[in-house]
C-alpha cells in the first residue's frame, strides 16, 4: 500500500507559495529578525513604515510619491523590484516570474497576515 498523499504537507497553497519570501520576510507581527521588513499587514499600509527598520533611501523616496502598498503594487514590485523602485535593496525572489505564484503570495498576504 502506498502512503496516503494528504500527509505530505498541511500547508495551504497559498503558504506554500509564500515560502519564497520567508527567507528574508516573516508575517508574524512580532518578529523583527529578518533582513527584510516584517510584511504583516502590508496591504494597505504606508510603504516603508515598519518602525525601526533600515529602509533604503530608495524605498523611502518611493514611499514619498506613492503613499501605501496595494495588492497591485507589490506584485509589480515583487516581480522586478528595481524596476519598480530603482536603487532598491531587494532582489526579485525565485520563481515570481511565474504569474500564478504570485497571485498565490498576494493572496496569503491579504488573509494570512494580520
Ligand atoms: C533576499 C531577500 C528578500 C526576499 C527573498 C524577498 N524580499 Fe521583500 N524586501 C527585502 C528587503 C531587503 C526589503 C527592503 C528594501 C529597501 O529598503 O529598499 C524588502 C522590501 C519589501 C517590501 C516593502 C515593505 C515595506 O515595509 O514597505 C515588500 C512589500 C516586499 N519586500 C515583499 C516581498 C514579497 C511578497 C516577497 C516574496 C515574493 C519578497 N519580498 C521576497 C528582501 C527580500
Amino acid at each position: 500500500m502506498s502512503p496516503p498523499v494528504f500527509a505530505a504537507s498541511t500547508r495551504t497553497p497559498e503558504q506554500r507559495a509564500f515560502q519564497v519570501c520567508v527567507s528574508c520576510h516573516s508575517t508574524d507581527p512580532g518578529n523583527t529578525d529578518t533582513p527584510g521588513p516584517n510584511l504583516a499587514g502590508v496591504i494597505g499600509r504606508p510603504i516603508a513604515a515598519v518602525p525601526g527598520y533600515d529602509y533604503t533611501s530608495a524605498m523611502k523616496a518611493f514611499a514619498k510619491t506613492n503613499g501605501k502598498w496595494t495588492a497591485a503594487l507589490i506584485e509589480q514590485f515583487v516581480q522586478d523590484p528595481l524596476k519598480l523602485v530603482p536603487g532598491t535593496r531587494m532582489e526579485p525572489p525565485p520563481g515570481v516570474d511565474n504569474e500564478a505564484l504570485r497571485k498565490l503570495v498576494l493572496q496569503y498576504l491579504e488573509k494570512g497576515a494580520n
